[in-house]
């Protein structure tokens, strides 16, 4: 698939998304979220991948949302295949085994925030927006931000957030917990890559059961995921990376994962 709306770089073993539509600060419109998901199907089938990086062009914006001129004359049974088909490719963020970085690099509203929600972590430059202003347009969240956003932050600021539609600034976003770090925006991609090379040096096998654990465990009682812990441990156990990182530290010397 040729890309016209996003762009795409493996670096090593870090990929980078860049939603590459500037002049719309980066809208998401049908064709866009069919570029991100046919290039999170392509990472997923790539083992060479270790660590994703998701941002946007230029430096005002990160996603700024859905597109309106695309939604304005959407009906709402076409609205809702939207919505559905965003919602999949967003869960196949949570579902691919390789840890996604936001780097959200200025306005993340609507489906900019929904999507961030949706990657592992979240890296936002000091310049950084977020919110869920939908209510503004006369409609509501639909890429998720009613169910992920009280998971992340709490019913309280959630509630206010979609209620007002106001954004917050990226210090308000950390305070949160919506953001992991803040950082001066020249310096965010720089900082965004240093964490992606510090995950693409652990043993992947590991940090995709790791992840398979988390997202698993996040929705259950404690003693599911407990056993969706424990069967991943297993497999952790099962391979030849364990091996050579408990080799490695008893020999004293850094250890060479394989993925194996
Ligand atoms: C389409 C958009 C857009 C969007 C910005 N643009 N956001 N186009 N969809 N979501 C366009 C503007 O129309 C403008 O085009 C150009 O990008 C630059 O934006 P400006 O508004 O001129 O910039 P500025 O004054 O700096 O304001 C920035 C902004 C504002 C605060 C981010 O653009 C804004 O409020 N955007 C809309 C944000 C929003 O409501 N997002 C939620 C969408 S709903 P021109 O042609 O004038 O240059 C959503 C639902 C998801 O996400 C779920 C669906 C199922």
């Amino acid at each position: 698939m040729d890309y016209s709306n996003i762009d795409f770089t493996l670096d090593d073993a870090i990929a980078t998304i860049t939603v590459d539509r500037p002049d719309r600060l980066n809208a998401l419109n049908p064709q866009t979220m069919q570029e991100i998901e046919h290039c999170i199907d392509a990472i997923r089938d790539d083992r060479s991948i270790r660590c994703v990086i998701f941002t946007g062009a230029g430096e005002k914006a990160f996603i700024a949302g859905a597109d309106i001129t695309a939604m304005v004359t959407m009906s709402g049974f076409e609205e809702k295949t939207f919505a559905y088909h965003g919602n999949q490719v967003l869960r196949a963020f949570e579902h691919l085994p390789i840890p996604i970085i936001a780097a959200v690099n200025g306005y993340a509203l609507g489906g900019g925030t929904e999507l961030a929600l949706a990657c592992d972590l979240i890296l936002a430059a000091d310049t950084a927006r977020f919110g869920l202003p939908e209510i503004k347009l006369g409609i509501i969240p639909g890429f998720g931000g009613t169910q992920r956003l009280p998971r992340r932050v709490g019913l309280l600021r959630a509630r206010e957030m979609i209620y007002t539609g106001d954004m917050i600034d990226a210090a308000t976003a950390y305070e949160f917990g919506l953001v992991n770090h803040v950082y001066p925006a020249a310096e965010l991609m720089g900082e965004a890559n240093a964490l992606a090379t510090k995950i693409a040096r652990q043993a992947p096998l590991g940090i995709q059961q790791a992840k398979a654990a988390i997202n698993g465990g996040i929705e259950v009682d404690l003693d599911t995921g407990l056993r969706f812990e424990t069967e991943a441990v297993g497999l952790a156990f099962s391979t030849d990376d364990k091996k050579e990182g408990m080799t490695a530290f008893l020999e004293k010397r850094e250890p060479q994962f394989q993925g194996k």
